[in-house]
């Protein structure tokens, strides 16, 4: 049954794409751009496209100017015999609109559809993406031929799912933006007295008489309003959602069946997909790890696991990836077949049922002529496409992982809102960042192979964070009173919570809360502080003691040997009942609590007693940690929330990823040696056949699949 966004009276449906995968198993294709080469080539392609398993490819992606290469006019003839070749090798479509990409004719017919840089600076075909999102001309251009293509190809048994647009990403600061800006302002605050009231213009004499006064937030001479700022950024999501729904419902509107989706970016800076998701009836997401990062496993294992979490936990899409090199970096490192493999199983362990790349066939010509495929340009006879086939043959044989969960018992809070509020101009410390945070707490939980679920703080509020034994808060800067009593409540019951620094400092308006802090969170912590400090740059070193993992005796930090400092940003604060487990040892902050640890009462709301299992635990990180400490905490978190990981032992064995999917099992070892994974019982790998009893040797760099044996 579609799910029903009582906010906006959209649905996203997800039994088409359930349906979809039932019949086509995992999927597996990428980008298919036919209008770059002619026939023949068509005809290689599919042939080509079977030989590799592939089962799904997106078309039309940047094919307007092609469809409509003079105002009015339709071509759609070529299409037509693309579809029909691929539809009769059995090569199923993901039917584009055409829309991120519009013909020089419009912008020379309508300038006004053209962005507008915050310089003022219009910017020009010739390139792509060049629309403003607020364009009313674009928009009904972009739903004339996005009607007339969906009109013609509803019926077309090729086509099994509909794509809009492509990557939803625009910003325009331009008259038309400007006017939409302000209706959306007047349906947000209804008068303009409210708005001065969030936005604070007291402040530098900025007051507004009337909406009319108000624009987007162009170049300023200095720092711009961070509460108009963060609203221009809410606004910019809403509009690009506007568009994706605008083109949605045309084809809702003739085909209620096959699902329609857009492409995410992971952890777009500019599109809050919590309110994005229940529009998608399958979320899918392009991911480009960069090769160079030594971190790139766990944080593509991070953007999985959002992304997984936007649809609620249900099966995802990993629409586009690069199978070798990308050609937009400054220095575009390439991939292993083994490592694009690796990336590929990796989406799929962490939920994904289809994996698609950026693109089919390498162009030839064009900005992109440089940019890997999974057809190079020395052809078939290569290296990476024998990867590609290789890959094909791996999503075949894992058809059984279809639909299948990834259970997790901690979730991680993450929103946009908080990320933007977070890093507008002029803050303590701009090196806090909320992404590194994430990233580093976040990368702990994967070295011990703790699966994970992100959430929108609000959310939780809603659904009570039930099924959650750890809650991790690692900086969520606008975190609401109802998702702080959420989290207070789930200590209650006996969970774990872990708060980072900079954390509820802020109401939704962007107004730093008064008092001390954290405000909505000190009761449940057992502590509150009154500054904010930015850290010198060699930090400040720790003193205290902290617990090791596996219930180890705490360390004397003094004697910890990894001479601990704390990093970017401390907070002077005073403990009001919790324990102290570090503090500052010299410097500004000297002598003030860096990291505690409070017993929570249980929920009975007794005295908090060690010896009560409902009570739970809160731990205030008032800093950024190092990453042996960091540890130490998290693991102290799930191990008294008695969360474990895919496999005990996991972090002796550095970059091996253990995930657990349905009754699967995968380990992917992202090292350079082999790893020899105690993993009790009998078991098959579904990728080789091989067979193992109590340890699994995983080569470097391989992948394999476990299913218990006589299960
Ligand atoms: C994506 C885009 C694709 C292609 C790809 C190259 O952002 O959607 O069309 O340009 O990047 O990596």
């Amino acid at each position: 049954m579609p799910q029903t966004n009582s906010a906006t009276g959209h649905t996203g449906d997800p039994a088409g794409f359930a349906a979809l995968t039932d019949d086509l198993g995992l999927l597996y294709g990428g980008d298919y751009n036919p209008e770059q080469w002619d026939r023949d080539t068509w005809r290689e392609d599919v042939r080509l496209m079977v030989e590799a398993g592939v089962n799904l490819v997106t078309v039309g992606v940047f094919s307007w100017a092609r469809y409509e290469p003079r105002p009015g006019v339709r071509d759609f003839g070529w299409l037509d015999e693309v579809l029909d070749l691929l539809h009769v090798a059995g090569v199923a479509v993901d039917l584009a609109t055409p829309t991120a990409s519009p013909p020089p004719w419009l912008g020379t017919l309508h300038p006004d559809t053209l962005p507008v840089d915050a310089d003022g600076v219009r910017l020009v075909a010739g390139s792509r993406n060049q629309f403003s999102p607020a364009s009313r001309v674009y928009r009904e251009h972009a739903l004339a031929i996005t009607r007339d293509l969906v009109d013609r190809y509803a019926g077309h048994p090729a086509v099994r799912m509909w794509h809009v647009g492509n990557e939803l990403g625009q910003v325009c600061y331009g008259e038309e933006s400007a006017a939409e800006f302000r209706r959306w302002l007047r349906d947000r605050y209804g008068t303009v007295e409210a708005l001065n009231e969030a936005w604070a213009t007291a402040v530098w004499s900025q007051h507004y008489a009337s909406f009319d006064e108000i624009l987007p937030p162009r170049r300023t001479p200095y720092h711009v309003n961070p509460t108009q700022s963060l609203d221009f950024r809410r606004y910019t999501s809403d509009q690009l959602l506007a568009l994706y729904r605008e083109q949605r419902e045309l084809i809702r509107a003739v085909d209620t069946e096959r699902p329609v989706t857009t492409n995410l970016m992971g952890f777009f800076p500019l599109a809050d997909y919590w309110s994005w998701a229940q529009d998608l009836d399958v979320v899918a997401d392009d991911a480009y790890p960069d090769p160079g990062d030594p971190r790139s496993p766990a944080d593509a294992a991070l953007t999985a696991d959002l992304v997984r979490s936007l649809g609620g936990g249900r099966p995802w899409m990993l629409m586009e990836a690069a199978v070798g090199a990308v050609s937009w970096r400054d220095h575009n490192l390439p991939k292993t077949p083994a490592r694009s493999r690796r990336e590929a199983l990796q989406a799929v362990a962490h939920g994904a049922d289809g994996v698609c790349y950026f693109q089919w066939r390498a162009s030839r010509a064009g900005a992109e002529r440089f940019h890997s495929a999974m057809l190079p340009h020395a052809g078939p006879d290569t290296r990476v496409h024998a990867g590609v086939v290789r890959v094909g043959g791996d999503l075949a044989r894992l058809r059984d992982v279809v639909g299948q969960r990834v259970p997790a018992r901690v979730v991680v809070l993450f929103d946009w809102e908080s990320w933007w509020a977070a890093e507008e101009q002029a803050r303590p410390t701009e090196r806090l960042r909320t992404l590194d945070v994430l990233r580093a707490w976040y990368r702990v939980l994967w070295d011990a192979g703790v699966a994970v679920d992100l959430a929108h703080p609000d959310d939780l509020a809603v659904t009570g964070a039930a099924g959650y034994d750890v809650l991790l808060v690692p900086q969520s800067y606008l975190l609401s009173p109802e998702a702080a009593d959420a989290v207070a409540a789930a200590a209650a019951r006996g969970a774990s919570v872990v708060v980072g620094c900079f954390t509820g400092v802020a109401d939704q308006d962007a107004h730093v809360r008064t008092g001390r802090f954290p405000a909505l969170l000190s009761d449940l912590l057992g502590v509150s502080g009154e500054e904010w400090a930015a850290l010198p740059d060699d930090g400040v070193p720790l003193t205290g003691r902290l617990a090791g993992p596996g219930g180890s005796t705490a360390t004397d930090l003094a004697d910890a040997g990894d001479g601990p400092r704390a990093h970017v940003l401390g907070e002077l604060l005073r403990a009001d009942g919790a324990e102290v487990l570090a503090s500052y040892a010299v410097g500004h902050l000297a002598g003030a609590p860096a990291v505690t640890r409070h017993r929570v009462p249980g929920l009975d709301g007794g005295a908090a007693d060690t010896a009560d299992p409902t009570a739970g635990w809160a731990w205030y990180l008032g800093t950024v940690l190092p990453e042996p400490l960091l540890r130490r905490v998290l693991t102290d978190a799930c191990e008294r929330a008695g969360v474990t990981g895919a496999l005990p032992g996991l972090t002796d064995l550095p970059d091996v990823e253990a995930v657990r999917r349905g009754d699967h099992l995968f380990l992917l070892n992202h090292s350079g040696a082999a790893a020899h994974v105690p993993v009790p019982g009998e078991h098959a790998d579904v990728l080789s056949g091989s067979i193992f009893t109590d340890v699994v040797d995983v080569p470097a760099g391989d992948v394999v699949v476990l299913t218990e044996r006589n299960a």
